[in-house]
């Protein structure tokens, strides 16, 4: 990954996979909210702000991408999907299924988000701001969804490793499409 980051283009890449990504993230808080309705009521207002954030986040990279002339990342499609399946499919299983998707893709994001940082160094100043003005927030996700998840069993384990799983197949992808 990191010699992926290192080709020139670099920060471009990287900007269209976190757009997806943030995309992806809209799209998961979509479908939990659609169920939280029904299942979840206590944590529609929290849904709600997260989702919020995400779009924040998306229109940051959006704006990054129009300001370069660049299109969205053919990746695009199977986050918005893929995103709004796994939100609704957690948002069936209840509130400790959504704070442990969003702790597993949480991690996942905030590792990719430091490795980037990293990466770019000096290379591509307006990327690197870009990527930074979401760190905070990411983090409050994953702390605040890690204190609602609590240790859980190991159907909760299973989610985690599975949703992590997928999250770092669509990055990966993202860098390749
Ligand atoms: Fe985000
Ligand atoms: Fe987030």
């Amino acid at each position: 990954m990191i010699s992926t980051y290192l080709n020139s283009g670099a920060g471009d890449r990287i900007l269209k996979v976190n757009h997806a990504g943030e995309h992806g993230a809209v799209n998961i808080y979509a479908g939990q909210l659609l169920l939280a309705r029904l299942r979840a009521g206590t944590m529609l207002a929290e849904l709600a702000e997260f989702k919020a954030h995400e779009e924040r986040h998306r229109s940051i990279f959006a704006g990054e991408l129009e300001r370069r002339v660049l299109r969205r990342c053919r990746s695009c499609w199977l986050c918005g999907t893929g995103g709004f399946l796994l939100g609704l499919f957690t948002g069936v299983l209840g509130p400790q299924a959504m704070a442990t998707t969003t702790v597993a893709v949480e991690r996942v994001v905030l590792q990719h988000l430091q490795q980037q940082l990293h990466d770019l160094g000096q290379a591509d100043p307006e990327a690197s701001r870009a990527i930074s003005a979401i760190v905070r927030d990411e983090q409050e996700h994953h702390d605040r969804s890690a204190a609602r998840a609590g240790s859980g069993g190991f159907l909760n384990r299973l989610l985690a490793a599975i949703v992590s799983g997928a999250t770092e197949v669509v990055i990966w992808l993202g860098m390749r499409l």
